[in-house]
């Protein structure tokens, strides 16, 4: 069966995964509800398209951080991509270099940040921060020894997520081999001999590798939570020391308060990603469409970006209808890396790109700046003011 829409590469990833791996990345925080508010959010606004206008030349490019990119969606940063796809981040990367579209690589990942920027020269860097001054300082020397322009700062992971579907379905970091792993490895045998073996056979162990300057923990090691918490006490004190010490374009992800987003502007940041992290952090967490034009109006001079929830072109155009410069996905295109690797991430950035020129044309508009909140009529299935 071709595939035909994201949602088809999800479909086969939850057949080609090992539930544990197919669970982490699919699954959210405690009840899910900000999992399910992201998508609703999307339908509680209908378009108003206009007719009879000249479709035939469309341009879907947008302008952004100093860059032309073909599209309005990037790939979100997503980590541990390399246990469901093999060599997932460079699968991604190259397949973002090929569409001329963004790739965030995430801090969270297991191969190395200069070999992701080996192969996409545009990548951009998604940081967790450190937590001491001296580790986020040789953190971003790092960084910018392996040449990224663009800088991503995470700021909702105070603490970890409480992810019980995590715990369910059996997966954990530290990963802990045992009979329930064995059988879901055996039983994808695909996966086991296409994605994990063959990466211990060629590159060894996966570790955290992009977490500090220096290499992590192994993901077996029960020292591996270190690379994932010890952040809870970050401030905007050390936002600001990363605008001092970073050159390039700096990004701050995981705003959805106005004032937070303001307060990042006034920082330094040259973008914001307004999200609530794919569901995954607090659960119950506002929709990041729904407060987005509230950043938009509280921060007009910088690119206000979106991720949690997009899905389809039409999501695409409703967020840059509220005032959205750009949207990112992400489970979708690790999906595609784990059932298709490069191919079937470029085959969801054409799909998603055609969708996107495809409901232009329908809403008759030619180029991205022309759309605006009257191409939307907004309603509130829960009853809630948007
Ligand atoms: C990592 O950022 C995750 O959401 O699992």
């Amino acid at each position: 069966m071709p595939f035909l829409c994201l949602d088809d590469f999800d479909t086969a990833a939850r057949r080609h995964l090992p539930l544990p791996v197919y669970s982490y990345i699919a699954g959210a925080a405690e009840t899910s509800h900000s999992l399910a508010a992201n998508r609703s959010a999307f339908a509680a606004h209908e378009f108003v398209p206009r007719v009879m206008v000249d479709i035939t030349r469309r341009d879907m490019g947008v302008q952004l951080l100093g860059r032309r990119y073909d599209a309005p969606f990037g790939i979100a940063p997503m980590g541990l991509a390399a246990l469901s796809a093999y060599r997932g981040d460079i699968v991604l990367a190259q397949a973002a270099g090929h569409g001329n579209i963004p790739m965030v690589m995430s801090g969270s990942s297991l191969i190395r940040m200069e070999d992701v920027a080996a192969v996409n020269r545009d990548a951009w860097f998604q940081a967790y921060l450190p937590g001491d001054d001296a580790g986020i300082e040789a953190l971003l020397q790092r960084v910018q020894q392996a040449h990224y322009q663009t800088l991503v700062i995470t700021v909702d992971t105070a603490v970890a997520a409480n992810r019980e579907n995590n715990v369910r379905a059996g997966f954990t970091i530290p990963v802990r081999p045992g009979l329930r792993l064995a059988w879901q490895g055996l039983s994808h045998p695909r996966w086991l001999f296409g994605t994990f073996v063959r990466t211990l056979l060629r590159h060894g162990m996966p570790h955290f590798e992009n977490s500090y300057a220096t290499r992590g923990a192994p993901i077996l090691s029960s020292h591996v939570e270190r690379d994932l918490s010890e952040r809870g006490h970050l401030h905007w004190r050390h936002f600001k020391m990363v605008r001092k010490l970073w050159p390039g374009q700096l990004v701050i992800k995981g705003v959805l308060d106005a004032r937070d987003a303001r307060m990042a502007v006034d920082a330094g940041a040259d973008g914001i990603i307004v999200s609530n992290h794919g569901g995954r952090q607090l659960d119950g967490s506002v929709a990041p469409l729904r407060v987005l034009p509230q950043i938009v109006a509280a921060c007009p001079e910088v690119p206000v970006m979106l991720d949690s929830g997009v899905r389809r072109g039409s999501d695409v155009l409703k967020a840059l209808a509220l005032g959205a410069k750009f949207v990112f996905v992400g489970r979708p295109f690790s999906f595609a890396a784990a059932v298709a690797g490069e191919g079937g991430v470029r085959e969801a950035v054409d799909l998603l790109k055609r969708e996107v020129s495809r409901n232009m044309a329908l809403l008759g508009v030619t180029a991205l700046d022309q759309l605006d909140p009257s191409f939307l009529v907004s309603h509130s299935p829960q009853g809630l003011s948007s």
